[in-house]
Protein backbone atom coordinates (compact mmCIF):
# COMPACT_ATOMS: atom_id res chain seq x y z
CA UNK A 1 0.00 0.00 0.00
CA UNK A 2 1.52 3.38 -0.75
CA UNK A 3 2.15 5.30 2.04
CA UNK A 4 2.42 9.30 3.37
CA UNK A 5 3.08 12.03 5.91
CA UNK A 6 0.04 13.47 6.89
CA UNK A 7 -0.94 14.98 10.71
CA UNK A 8 -2.52 12.29 12.77
CA UNK A 9 -4.35 12.98 16.05
CA UNK A 10 -4.37 9.82 18.60
CA UNK A 11 -7.27 9.49 20.84
CA UNK A 12 -6.59 10.99 24.27
CA UNK A 13 -4.05 13.58 23.02
CA UNK A 14 -4.10 17.18 22.96
CA UNK A 15 -1.65 17.98 20.02
CA UNK A 16 -1.26 16.15 16.63
CA UNK A 17 2.29 14.70 15.06
CA UNK A 18 2.95 13.91 11.45
CA UNK A 19 3.14 10.36 11.06
CA UNK A 20 3.83 7.77 7.77
CA UNK A 21 0.12 6.02 7.09
CA UNK A 22 -1.15 4.45 4.72
CA UNK A 23 -3.61 4.63 1.76
CA UNK A 24 -5.67 2.30 -0.19
CA UNK A 25 -4.47 1.43 -3.16
CA UNK A 26 -7.16 0.49 -5.00
CA UNK A 27 -9.95 2.75 -5.76
CA UNK A 28 -13.87 1.84 -4.88
CA UNK A 29 -16.28 2.32 -8.27
CA UNK A 30 -17.54 5.78 -6.32
CA UNK A 31 -14.12 6.77 -4.86
CA UNK A 32 -12.22 9.85 -6.46
CA UNK A 33 -8.43 10.34 -5.23
CA UNK A 34 -7.23 13.79 -5.11
CA UNK A 35 -3.69 15.86 -4.87
CA UNK A 36 -4.26 17.71 -2.08
CA UNK A 37 -2.97 21.03 -2.83
CA UNK A 38 -4.26 23.36 -0.03
CA UNK A 39 -5.92 23.41 3.01
CA UNK A 40 -6.66 25.45 5.35
CA UNK A 41 -6.58 25.19 9.82
CA UNK A 42 -10.17 25.87 11.05
CA UNK A 43 -11.39 25.77 14.51
CA UNK A 44 -13.09 23.05 14.06
CA UNK A 45 -9.92 21.07 13.85
CA UNK A 46 -8.93 22.77 17.15
CA UNK A 47 -12.04 21.44 18.37
CA UNK A 48 -10.62 17.82 18.41
CA UNK A 49 -7.70 18.67 19.59
CA UNK A 50 -8.27 20.71 22.36
CA UNK A 51 -10.78 17.67 23.27
CA UNK A 52 -14.12 19.13 22.59
CA UNK A 53 -15.34 16.66 20.13
CA UNK A 54 -13.06 13.37 21.51
CA UNK A 55 -12.19 10.86 19.58
CA UNK A 56 -11.96 7.51 20.22
CA UNK A 57 -9.61 6.27 17.40
CA UNK A 58 -6.64 8.16 15.18
CA UNK A 59 -7.58 10.94 13.22
CA UNK A 60 -5.87 12.47 10.38
CA UNK A 61 -7.54 16.16 10.53
CA UNK A 62 -7.72 18.75 8.36
CA UNK A 63 -11.43 19.35 6.48
CA UNK A 64 -11.16 22.36 4.41
CA UNK A 65 -8.92 21.46 1.34
CA UNK A 66 -8.69 21.82 -2.48
CA UNK A 67 -6.63 19.81 -4.67
CA UNK A 68 -6.36 18.01 -8.19
CA UNK A 69 -8.26 15.05 -9.44
CA UNK A 70 -5.78 12.46 -9.97
CA UNK A 71 -8.04 9.30 -10.31
CA UNK A 72 -11.24 8.12 -10.41
CA UNK A 73 -13.23 4.90 -9.62
CA UNK A 74 -15.30 3.32 -12.72
CA UNK A 75 -18.46 4.25 -11.87
CA UNK A 76 -17.66 8.40 -11.15
CA UNK A 77 -19.19 10.58 -13.54
CA UNK A 78 -19.10 13.87 -11.20
CA UNK A 79 -15.45 14.82 -11.72
CA UNK A 80 -12.26 13.82 -14.40
CA UNK A 81 -8.18 13.48 -13.28
CA UNK A 82 -7.15 16.77 -13.66
CA UNK A 83 -9.86 19.01 -12.75
CA UNK A 84 -9.20 21.13 -9.71
CA UNK A 85 -11.83 20.29 -6.86
CA UNK A 86 -12.88 21.51 -3.33
CA UNK A 87 -13.31 18.89 -0.90
CA UNK A 88 -16.61 18.76 0.98
CA UNK A 89 -16.70 17.76 4.63
CA UNK A 90 -20.12 16.97 4.36
CA UNK A 91 -20.65 14.01 1.74
CA UNK A 92 -24.73 13.56 1.45
CA UNK A 93 -26.10 10.45 -0.46
CA UNK A 94 -28.30 12.20 -2.33
CA UNK A 95 -31.14 9.47 -1.95
CA UNK A 96 -32.81 10.13 1.16
CA UNK A 97 -35.69 12.86 1.74
CA UNK A 98 -33.58 15.18 2.97
CA UNK A 99 -31.19 15.47 -0.22
CA UNK A 100 -34.51 15.20 -2.61
CA UNK A 101 -35.41 18.15 -1.11
CA UNK A 102 -32.55 20.56 -1.57
CA UNK A 103 -31.67 20.34 2.39
CA UNK A 104 -28.50 18.08 1.91
CA UNK A 105 -26.62 19.36 5.01
CA UNK A 106 -29.56 17.23 6.68
CA UNK A 107 -28.77 13.80 4.39
CA UNK A 108 -29.80 11.48 7.33
CA UNK A 109 -27.09 8.88 5.28
CA UNK A 110 -23.81 10.84 5.32
CA UNK A 111 -21.25 8.87 7.34
CA UNK A 112 -18.74 12.28 7.18
CA UNK A 113 -20.01 12.93 10.92
CA UNK A 114 -18.55 9.16 11.72
CA UNK A 115 -15.59 10.39 9.81
CA UNK A 116 -15.90 7.62 6.89
CA UNK A 117 -16.58 7.47 3.12
CA UNK A 118 -20.15 7.01 1.95
CA UNK A 119 -19.98 3.57 1.98
CA UNK A 120 -18.54 3.74 5.75
CA UNK A 121 -14.69 2.61 5.02
CA UNK A 122 -11.57 4.61 5.66
CA UNK A 123 -8.98 4.32 2.90
CA UNK A 124 -6.20 5.07 5.43
CA UNK A 125 -4.46 2.64 8.46
CA UNK A 126 -1.40 2.69 10.35
CA UNK A 127 1.81 0.88 10.33
CA UNK A 128 0.25 -2.26 12.22
CA UNK A 129 -2.61 -2.44 10.16
CA UNK A 130 -4.75 -0.51 12.31
CA UNK A 131 -7.59 1.74 10.73
CA UNK A 132 -6.90 5.36 10.86
CA UNK A 133 -9.95 7.72 9.67
CA UNK A 134 -10.22 10.87 7.91
CA UNK A 135 -11.90 13.62 10.21
CA UNK A 136 -15.08 14.21 8.22
CA UNK A 137 -14.57 11.83 5.63
CA UNK A 138 -11.67 13.70 4.38
CA UNK A 139 -8.59 14.15 6.81
CA UNK A 140 -6.59 17.24 4.33
CA UNK A 141 -3.70 17.72 6.19
CA UNK A 142 -2.57 15.05 4.01
CA UNK A 143 -0.53 15.05 -0.01
CA UNK A 144 -3.72 12.93 -1.19
CA UNK A 145 -6.99 12.04 -0.08
CA UNK A 146 -9.26 9.49 -1.03
CA UNK A 147 -13.62 10.72 -1.14
CA UNK A 148 -16.98 9.93 -2.08
CA UNK A 149 -18.01 11.59 -5.17
CA UNK A 150 -20.09 13.91 -3.61
CA UNK A 151 -17.53 15.01 -1.23
CA UNK A 152 -15.72 16.67 -4.74
CA UNK A 153 -16.54 19.56 -6.66
CA UNK A 154 -14.83 20.78 -9.30
CA UNK A 155 -14.61 24.40 -9.95
CA UNK A 156 -12.63 26.61 -12.65
CA UNK A 157 -9.10 26.42 -12.95
CA UNK A 158 -8.41 29.89 -12.45
CA UNK A 159 -9.17 30.10 -9.10
CA UNK A 160 -5.99 29.29 -6.77
CA UNK A 161 -5.96 26.17 -4.55
CA UNK A 162 -5.52 28.27 -1.46
CA UNK A 163 -8.75 29.85 -2.40
CA UNK A 164 -10.41 27.05 -3.34
CA UNK A 165 -9.72 25.40 0.20
CA UNK A 166 -11.29 28.03 2.29
CA UNK A 167 -14.56 27.28 -0.14
CA UNK A 168 -14.40 24.09 1.13
CA UNK A 169 -15.45 25.09 4.73
CA UNK A 170 -15.11 28.88 6.28
CA UNK A 171 -16.01 30.31 2.90
CA UNK A 172 -19.57 28.43 2.18
CA UNK A 173 -20.41 28.36 6.02
CA UNK A 174 -19.86 31.73 6.74
CA UNK A 175 -20.76 33.01 3.29
CA UNK A 176 -23.96 30.63 3.42
CA UNK A 177 -24.97 31.17 6.89
CA UNK A 178 -26.28 34.97 5.36
CA UNK A 179 -27.31 34.03 2.34
CA UNK A 180 -29.33 30.07 2.62
CA UNK A 181 -29.78 29.62 6.36
CA UNK A 182 -30.93 33.59 7.24
CA UNK A 183 -31.73 34.49 3.91
CA UNK A 184 -30.65 38.17 4.70
CA UNK A 185 -32.08 40.98 2.47
CA UNK A 186 -30.53 44.38 0.97
CA UNK A 187 -30.89 46.49 3.86
CA UNK A 188 -31.42 44.01 6.48
CA UNK A 189 -28.77 45.08 9.67
CA UNK A 190 -26.73 42.44 10.86
CA UNK A 191 -24.45 41.77 13.83
CA UNK A 192 -21.24 38.95 13.87
CA UNK A 193 -19.95 38.25 17.03
CA UNK A 194 -16.66 36.26 16.07
CA UNK A 195 -14.38 37.02 13.05
CA UNK A 196 -12.50 34.37 12.10
CA UNK A 197 -12.49 32.38 9.27
CA UNK A 198 -16.39 31.72 9.29
CA UNK A 199 -17.45 35.37 10.86
CA UNK A 200 -15.43 37.55 8.54
CA UNK A 201 -16.62 35.44 5.55
CA UNK A 202 -20.07 36.28 6.90
CA UNK A 203 -19.13 39.83 6.78
CA UNK A 204 -18.19 39.00 3.05
CA UNK A 205 -21.33 37.97 2.51
CA UNK A 206 -23.18 40.28 4.44
CA UNK A 207 -21.65 43.03 2.05
CA UNK A 208 -22.06 41.26 -1.27
CA UNK A 209 -26.58 41.15 -0.63
CA UNK A 210 -26.22 44.80 0.69
CA UNK A 211 -26.66 43.80 3.94
CA UNK A 212 -26.32 47.04 6.34
CA UNK A 213 -25.58 48.22 8.85
CA UNK A 214 -22.81 45.79 9.43
CA UNK A 215 -21.51 45.24 12.72
CA UNK A 216 -18.42 43.16 13.65
CA UNK A 217 -17.83 42.01 17.43
CA UNK A 218 -14.19 40.30 18.34
CA UNK A 219 -11.64 40.88 21.28
CA UNK A 220 -9.09 41.32 18.84
CA UNK A 221 -8.40 45.05 17.07
CA UNK A 222 -6.47 42.99 13.95
CA UNK A 223 -9.99 40.73 13.47
CA UNK A 224 -12.00 43.89 13.79
CA UNK A 225 -9.60 46.05 11.08
CA UNK A 226 -10.06 43.45 8.72
CA UNK A 227 -13.77 43.49 9.06
CA UNK A 228 -13.87 46.83 7.87
CA UNK A 229 -12.17 46.21 4.87
CA UNK A 230 -14.46 43.45 4.18
CA UNK A 231 -17.36 45.58 4.53
CA UNK A 232 -18.03 45.89 8.12
CA UNK A 233 -19.70 49.58 8.83
CA UNK A 234 -19.48 49.61 12.60
CA UNK A 235 -16.81 47.82 15.03
CA UNK A 236 -17.41 46.91 18.44
CA UNK A 237 -15.01 45.09 21.05
CA UNK A 238 -16.60 41.79 22.38
CA UNK A 239 -15.74 42.96 25.91
CA UNK A 240 -17.51 46.08 25.36
CA UNK A 241 -19.62 46.73 28.57
CA UNK A 242 -23.10 46.12 27.76
CA UNK A 243 -23.11 44.87 23.87
CA UNK A 244 -27.15 45.19 23.50
CA UNK A 245 -27.49 48.61 24.16
CA UNK A 246 -24.28 48.97 21.56
CA UNK A 247 -25.88 47.28 19.31
CA UNK A 248 -29.79 49.26 19.66
CA UNK A 249 -27.62 52.55 19.55
CA UNK A 250 -26.75 51.96 15.49
CA UNK A 251 -29.61 49.29 14.68
CA UNK A 252 -33.04 50.71 16.55
CA UNK A 253 -34.53 47.99 17.67
CA UNK A 254 -31.85 45.64 17.61
CA UNK A 255 -30.08 44.23 14.41
CA UNK A 256 -32.19 42.17 11.87
CA UNK A 257 -29.96 38.78 11.97
CA UNK A 258 -27.20 37.89 14.66
CA UNK A 259 -24.51 35.82 13.84
CA UNK A 260 -22.26 33.98 16.34
CA UNK A 261 -19.13 32.52 14.87
CA UNK A 262 -17.03 31.44 17.88
CA UNK A 263 -19.17 28.90 19.63
CA UNK A 264 -18.82 29.82 23.14
CA UNK A 265 -21.84 29.06 25.59
CA UNK A 266 -21.45 32.79 26.60
CA UNK A 267 -21.68 34.84 23.17
CA UNK A 268 -24.77 32.32 22.28
CA UNK A 269 -26.45 33.28 25.54
CA UNK A 270 -26.06 37.04 24.75
CA UNK A 271 -27.28 36.65 20.96
CA UNK A 272 -31.01 37.23 21.31
CA UNK A 273 -30.54 40.19 23.38
CA UNK A 274 -28.70 41.51 20.21
CA UNK A 275 -31.70 40.85 18.10
CA UNK A 276 -34.95 42.83 16.99
CA UNK A 277 -37.99 41.79 17.28
CA UNK A 278 -38.83 39.37 14.52
CA UNK A 279 -35.35 39.14 13.94
CA UNK A 280 -32.83 35.68 14.33
CA UNK A 281 -30.10 34.72 16.41
CA UNK A 282 -27.81 32.40 13.80
CA UNK A 283 -25.90 29.72 15.85
CA UNK A 284 -22.31 29.54 13.33
CA UNK A 285 -20.17 28.57 15.93
CA UNK A 286 -19.86 25.19 16.98
CA UNK A 287 -19.25 24.19 21.17
CA UNK A 288 -18.43 21.36 22.64
CA UNK A 289 -20.62 18.69 22.67
CA UNK A 290 -22.26 18.55 26.17
CA UNK A 291 -22.09 22.05 26.70
CA UNK A 292 -25.81 23.94 27.41
CA UNK A 293 -26.72 27.12 27.26
CA UNK A 294 -29.19 29.29 29.29
CA UNK A 295 -32.07 31.67 27.39
CA UNK A 296 -35.51 33.40 28.35
CA UNK A 297 -37.95 31.77 26.18
CA UNK A 298 -39.97 34.76 27.17
CA UNK A 299 -38.51 37.23 24.95
CA UNK A 300 -38.35 34.95 22.52
CA UNK A 301 -42.25 34.07 22.17
CA UNK A 302 -42.83 37.65 23.44
CA UNK A 303 -40.91 39.28 20.40
CA UNK A 304 -40.95 36.79 17.91
CA UNK A 305 -37.59 36.49 17.46
CA UNK A 306 -36.16 33.17 15.81
CA UNK A 307 -33.12 31.29 16.74
CA UNK A 308 -31.97 29.03 13.57
CA UNK A 309 -28.93 26.37 13.41
CA UNK A 310 -26.37 26.48 10.71
CA UNK A 311 -24.59 23.56 9.57
CA UNK A 312 -22.49 24.27 6.31
CA UNK A 313 -24.38 27.73 5.88
CA UNK A 314 -27.09 25.78 4.31
CA UNK A 315 -24.51 24.56 1.27
CA UNK A 316 -25.38 22.09 -1.38
CA UNK A 317 -21.92 22.04 -2.42
CA UNK A 318 -22.32 20.97 -5.82
CA UNK A 319 -24.08 24.27 -6.21
CA UNK A 320 -22.68 26.62 -3.90
CA UNK A 321 -18.97 25.73 -4.46
CA UNK A 322 -19.54 26.95 -8.16
CA UNK A 323 -20.99 30.10 -7.24
CA UNK A 324 -18.81 31.10 -4.37
CA UNK A 325 -15.98 30.41 -7.15
CA UNK A 326 -17.45 32.75 -9.68
CA UNK A 327 -18.13 35.71 -7.18
CA UNK A 328 -14.39 35.08 -6.31
CA UNK A 329 -13.26 35.52 -10.15
CA UNK A 330 -15.87 37.97 -10.73
CA UNK A 331 -14.18 40.46 -7.46
CA UNK A 332 -17.32 40.61 -5.89
CA UNK A 333 -16.05 37.91 -2.92
CA UNK A 334 -12.47 39.06 -2.17
CA UNK A 335 -11.57 35.55 -0.76
CA UNK A 336 -7.56 35.74 -1.03
CA UNK A 337 -7.82 38.42 1.59
CA UNK A 338 -8.89 35.93 3.91
CA UNK A 339 -5.74 34.35 3.62
CA UNK A 340 -3.12 34.80 6.90
CA UNK A 341 -0.32 32.60 6.57
CA UNK A 342 0.94 30.17 4.34
CA UNK A 343 2.41 27.04 5.83
CA UNK A 344 4.06 24.02 4.99
CA UNK A 345 2.79 20.99 7.20
CA UNK A 346 5.58 20.33 9.70
CA UNK A 347 4.22 23.72 10.83
CA UNK A 348 0.92 22.65 11.81
CA UNK A 349 1.19 22.99 15.61
CA UNK A 350 2.50 26.28 14.92
CA UNK A 351 -0.66 27.44 13.00
CA UNK A 352 -2.70 25.47 15.48
CA UNK A 353 -1.53 27.96 18.20
CA UNK A 354 -2.08 30.69 16.21
CA UNK A 355 -5.60 30.05 15.99
CA UNK A 356 -6.43 29.14 19.36
CA UNK A 357 -4.36 32.77 20.24
CA UNK A 358 -6.56 34.61 16.98
CA UNK A 359 -2.95 35.17 15.99
CA UNK A 360 -3.02 36.70 12.07
CA UNK A 361 -5.78 35.62 9.40
CA UNK A 362 -6.23 32.02 8.19
CA UNK A 363 -3.77 30.10 7.71
CA UNK A 364 -3.22 27.94 4.79
CA UNK A 365 -1.25 24.55 4.53
CA UNK A 366 0.30 24.04 0.92
CA UNK A 367 1.25 20.79 -0.06
CA UNK A 368 4.39 20.87 -2.24
N1 LIG B 1 -21.68 25.56 11.54
C1 LIG B 1 -20.75 25.05 10.76
O1 LIG B 1 -21.04 24.28 9.83
C2 LIG B 1 -19.32 25.41 10.99
C3 LIG B 1 -18.37 25.30 9.96
C4 LIG B 1 -17.06 25.72 10.21
C5 LIG B 1 -16.69 26.17 11.46
N2 LIG B 1 -17.64 26.22 12.44
C6 LIG B 1 -17.32 26.70 13.79
O2 LIG B 1 -17.30 28.11 13.74
C7 LIG B 1 -16.50 28.59 14.82
C8 LIG B 1 -15.53 29.62 14.30
O3 LIG B 1 -14.56 28.99 13.47
P1 LIG B 1 -13.30 29.83 12.93
O4 LIG B 1 -12.45 28.86 12.20
O5 LIG B 1 -13.78 31.08 12.30
O6 LIG B 1 -12.61 30.20 14.33
P2 LIG B 1 -11.54 31.33 14.68
O7 LIG B 1 -10.84 30.85 15.88
O8 LIG B 1 -10.78 31.67 13.45
O9 LIG B 1 -12.46 32.60 15.03
C9 LIG B 1 -13.05 32.84 16.29
C10 LIG B 1 -13.05 34.34 16.53
O10 LIG B 1 -13.78 34.61 17.71
C11 LIG B 1 -13.14 35.65 18.41
N3 LIG B 1 -13.56 35.60 19.82
C12 LIG B 1 -13.21 34.70 20.77
N4 LIG B 1 -13.84 35.00 21.93
C13 LIG B 1 -14.60 36.09 21.69
C14 LIG B 1 -15.50 36.87 22.49
N5 LIG B 1 -15.75 36.58 23.78
N6 LIG B 1 -16.12 37.93 21.92
C15 LIG B 1 -15.90 38.25 20.62
N7 LIG B 1 -15.04 37.56 19.83
C16 LIG B 1 -14.42 36.49 20.36
C17 LIG B 1 -11.65 35.37 18.21
O11 LIG B 1 -10.85 36.54 18.44
C18 LIG B 1 -11.65 34.93 16.74
O12 LIG B 1 -11.46 36.03 15.87
C19 LIG B 1 -15.87 27.36 15.45
O13 LIG B 1 -16.63 26.96 16.57
C20 LIG B 1 -15.98 26.32 14.35
O14 LIG B 1 -15.97 25.01 14.84
C21 LIG B 1 -18.93 25.87 12.22
ZN1 LIG C 1 -14.10 24.02 9.14
ZN1 LIG D 1 -29.14 12.07 1.90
Amino acid sequence: MPTMTAALLEPGSNSIALREVSTSAALAPTHVRVAVKASGVCHSDLHVVDGDWPTEEPLILGHEGAGVVTEVGADVSDVRVGDHVVLSWFAPCRRCSDCLQGRAWTCARTRSLDNRLPDGSSPLSGADGQVIAPFLGVGAFAPEVVVGESAVVAIPEQVPHEVAALIGCSVATGVGSVTNTAGVRPGQSAVVVGCGGVGLAAIMGLRLVGAGPIIAVDLSQERLDTAQRFGATHLVRGDVEDLPARVREITGRGADYAFEAIGRAATIEALPDLVAPGGAAVLVGMTAYDTTVRIRPFDLADSAKRILGCNYGSSIAQVDFPRLARAYLAGTLPLDQLIGRRACLEEIDCALEDLRAARGLRTVIIHA
